[in-house]
């Protein structure tokens, strides 16, 4: 059985993720079976090596399984990391604002900077970047942060090797499969070969034993992390800035969930001075400002930062990002730039605020059924351990007992075993709903 989740866990909707669908992007045997014309052109290897699309079209069975065998039951979708809650109506005015002025002779604007827009670069700097020396040309705009973790990886030879925390959004190594840099995927281990799977649990704070890790070139680091919830220390990021530097790696830092920080973890990893002379970091408009859909992220490059050969990695990033990209929507740079102004990041706040209450009932409930549970304080997601379960079966027995989809942790790496993801969006009521079944049948 093959346990690793898909990327397209960020997809909005995984009830809607068809098998059928998902079949031809999954392993070996699929496009095999296909009958027709043939091109001569081969898929390529790294491709045939991924093992994504099996773990949501399994969710997706079993959920359609139970909805059959349960014709009434209210399914709660507690799985998909998806926002619930609309976008405050401050934003929403100026992208349909920027939508008018597309249909006027004196607002029409074509293509823009494909690095973005001056005004939405030198925002993010001020808005996320105060005090650490993050200038707007350093700030790459982009439809979002998925997009830019892969973009990233054109810079870099498939011959480098990587690091991932041990459970990990799976975005970091299905994109290192992609890019050839991977190995094979060992069954036994529920492993890539070469990838080094740093474990991240309660025994270590959800901080790898960075004495322990070999080193390689990329280090994929996310804090607040997905799905562990759990965000690093300055002095856990201190750690892992100097390990990259004596190593010679690359940390691609992935601060997604920042903005739901409420605790004084760093926000960002050039918070830790010598950050910018080792890393990139990626980041997005999704979690914070309900853009899931709308698409805006984006991607700092320090000037700092250089290639062993002294040549500045910020001038091959711009070059892709020019061949590559294009510019992120110049009605969701609106939206974007809307979002940083004082009264749209105070409604933000607000929907931030729904969410970590939904983390709350979440995780008190959890707790008041004897469990341990981890995350909801600085990201939307809670982590809760079952000990000596696999975390398939503890997804079944949730979904059977009390109708509520969830994640089984293995999805997200072999650290996951014996854990489930429950995601904090949704609207109030469901969250409450959610509570009561948990409380009553669990
Ligand atoms: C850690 C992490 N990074 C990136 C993303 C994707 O962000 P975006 O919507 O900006 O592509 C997600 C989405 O779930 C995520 O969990």
């Amino acid at each position: 059985m093959i346990h690793q989740i898909s990327s397209s866990i960020c997809l909005p909707n995984a009830a809607s993720v068809q098998p059928s669908q998902i079949s031809y992007t999954s392993s070996k045997s699929d496009a095999r079976t296909k009958i027709g014309y043939h091109t001569k052109i081969p898929r390529r290897t790294h491709l045939e090596s991924l093992q994504s699309g099996y773990l949501f079209p399994e969710i997706s069975k079993q959920e359609a399984k139970h909805a059959q065998n349960n014709p009434h039951a209210k399914i709660i979708r507690l799985g998909i990391g998806d926002t619930t809650e609309p976008i405050p109506d401050i934003i929403t005015s100026a992208m349909a604002k920027q939508v008018y002025s597309l249909s006027t002779v004196q607002g029409y604007s074509g293509y823009g900077p494909e690095q973005g827009n001056k005004e939405i670069r030198k925002a993010i700097a001020e808005t996320f970047y105060q005090d650490m020396g993050v200038k707007e040309n350093e700030v790459f705009v982009s439809d979002g942060a998925q997009c830019d973790i892969s973009r990233i990886q054109i810079l870099l030879e498939s011959s480098l090797s990587a690091a991932v925390q041990d459970p990990s959004f799976p975005a970091y190594v299905d994109s290192s499969v992609i890019f050839g840099r991977a190995g094979n995927f060992q069954a036994e281990t529920n492993k890539f070969r070469d990838i080094v799977y740093m474990k991240c649990g309660p025994e270590n704070d959800f901080f790898p034993d960075l004495s322990a890790t070999p080193r390689t070139d990329v280090i994929f680091f996310c804090s607040p992390n997905n799905p562990t919830g759990s965000a690093a220390s300055k002095q856990q990021l201190k750690k892992l800035v100097e390990f990259a530097k004596a190593n010679g790696s690359l940390i691609i830092y992935d601060s997604a969930y920042a903005t739901y920080i409420t605790d004084d973890s760093p926000k960002s990893i050039f918070e830790i001075p010598e950050a910018k002379e080792v890393a990139i970091e990626v980041s997005s408009f999704s979690k914070f400002a309900g853009f899931t859909g709308v698409r805006l992220g984006w991607t700092v490059v320090p000037e700092e930062l250089l290639y062993s050969n002294g040549y500045p990695v910020i001038k091959d990033f711009n070059r892709i990002v020019c061949t590559c990209f294009n510019g992120a929507s110049n009605i969701a740079q609106a939206g974007g730039l809307a979002c940083l102004t004082a009264e749209g990041y105070k409604a933000l706040r607000t929907a931030v605020g729904h969410y970590m209450e939904n983390a709350k009932i979440l995780v008190d409930t959890f707790a008041s059924l004897g469990r341990k549970v981890y995350g909801g304080k600085n990201a939307p997601y809670i982590w809760v351990h079952f000990p000596g379960l696999s975390s398939w079966e503890v997804f079944s027995q949730i979904l059977k007992k009390t109708d509520i989809v969830t994640i089984p942790g293995i999805g997200f790496g072999p650290g996951g075993e014996e854990y489930i993801r429950v995601s904090s969006f949704g609207h109030r009521e469901s969250i409450l709903e959610a509570s009561r079944r948990l409380r009553k049948f669990l």
